[in-house]
């Protein structure tokens, strides 16, 4: 009968010992050999990346540098209501046990977007088929579903994603809101709305609205405009996401600081939510190559990119990185749009299968030159990872 006591308590010690096995030496070590952004800038901001759940080197890349994570896809409208009434939770549910598993700060993307919504619902908007009253009804119960389900293990939310119009000029004031079914249906009450019933169903999320090409003038006064609305239907976001898509030379550094600079001076934080750098202009040069026979073809293949290229993109990480430190008090979060040169959304927008180099890891996740001078202008400004 002892020796059966002895047996079961050291069973027991066993057991006990496999769960406080201690960390080995090799769980101890850094998971790559560039210093971690998260640790570079954890007394500025926080640093992320919009992914899906990624390969296990990626997983890697993501568990040293970030602190936080945002849902590239698995959270929009077409992949979570494929179909009338046919939820489909299973991506999203993998997506956010993912993040949580290493501890990340999970961020939903996004509840209400023109894009990338169901195509039932897109096409029975075209036919006529669905009243403001139908689609406003709609997506109230399409928030409370969404947002019973993870509303309380996500506590960030891109509310309303690109809702403002894109023109440049706006000469009679007259243009706001984008031009989409969705919009035109609704109008801005689907954006005040939205963030109402996000706000009844959440209770303690934290409810953002995110757009691009805020730097542009007209469309910041399209915010401010739309930020007023919302505030006077006491429905005021906790914080503007700007996207940061930006191109080598546009827009200007002046114009990403005056931006920062305006949406802190009406009392918003700002999260920076999908920063990359394209090194094309647009849907332009410098992509078509000439075939030998003379003919113009789209390059599709990588190819090392030039010299003077890779100068320009580091430089230019460098001075946005820069205005990104001087106004860290303004900034919670800098996030990149997906982690490296080969999964970057820009290989196939706007131009497919056209290769793009946008992020600060190339194609086998290495750290580029505009790696290098994210970490040494840390440097410059006193900032040194601290000691694990
Ligand atoms: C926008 C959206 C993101 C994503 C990117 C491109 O910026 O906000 O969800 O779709 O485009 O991948």
């Amino acid at each position: 009968m002892a020796s059966c006591f002895a047996l079961f308590v050291f069973a027991l010690m066993f057991v006990a010992t496999l769960h406080a096995t201690p960390l080995s030496k090799s769980d101890r070590q850094p998971l790559r050999k560039e210093p971690s952004l998260r640790e570079l800038f954890c007394n500025h901001f926080e640093v992320g990346f919009g992914t899906g759940v990624p390969n296990p080197q990626r997983t890697a890349l993501v568990r040293h540098h970030a602190s936080v994570v945002s849902c590239e896809n698995d959270l929009k409208a077409y992949s979570l209501l494929p179909a009338p009434g046919r939820w489909s939770w299973d991506k999203a549910d993998a997506w956010l046990g993912w993040a949580e598993s290493m501890g990340l700060t999970p961020i939903g993307h996004t509840l209400v977007w023109c894009h990338q919504m169901p195509g039932w619902l897109q096409e029975g908007i075209k036919a006529g088929e669905w009243s403001r009253e139908r689609a406003l009804k709609w997506q109230e119960d399409y928030i409370k579903t969404v947002l019973s389900r993870y509303g309380s293990r996500v506590l960030i939310w891109d509310v309303v994603n690109e809702a403002l119009s894109d023109s440049p000029h706006d000469p009679k004031g007259e243009e706001f809101l984008r031009s989409d079914p969705w919009s035109d249906l609704c109008g801005v009450e689907y954006i005040v709305e939205a963030f109402r019933s996000a706000r009844k169903a959440a209770p303690k999320a934290r409810l953002f609205y995110n757009d691009y090409g805020l730097e542009n003038p007209a469309k910041r006064a399209r915010l401010f405009k739309l930020l007023k609305i919302l505030e006077e239907n006491d429905c005021r976001p906790d914080a503007i996401g700007i996207q940061g898509h930006y191109r080598l030379d546009d827009p200007t550094v002046d114009a990403i600081e005056e931006t920062i600079l305006d949406i802190h001076k009406a009392g918003y934080p700002v999260h920076i939510t999908e920063l990359d750098v394209s090194i094309h202009k647009w849907n332009d040069e410098p992509d078509l190559q000439l075939t030998q026979s003379g003919e113009a073809r789209l390059q599709t293949s990588r190819t090392e990119l030039p010299q003077p290229i890779v100068e320009h993109q580091t430089a230019r990480y460098r001075e946005i990185f820069e205005v990104f430190l001087r106004h860290s008090d303004k900034i919670e979060r800098v996030g990149f749009w997906n982690t490296d040169d080969g999964n970057s959304w820009l290989n196939n927008f706007p131009v497919k299968g056209r290769p793009d180099y946008p992020l600060l890891f190339d194609e086998n996740l290495a750290p580029k030159p505009a790696f290098e001078a994210v970490r040494q202008l840390a440097e410059d400004f006193g900032i040194s990872v601290p000691d694990r």
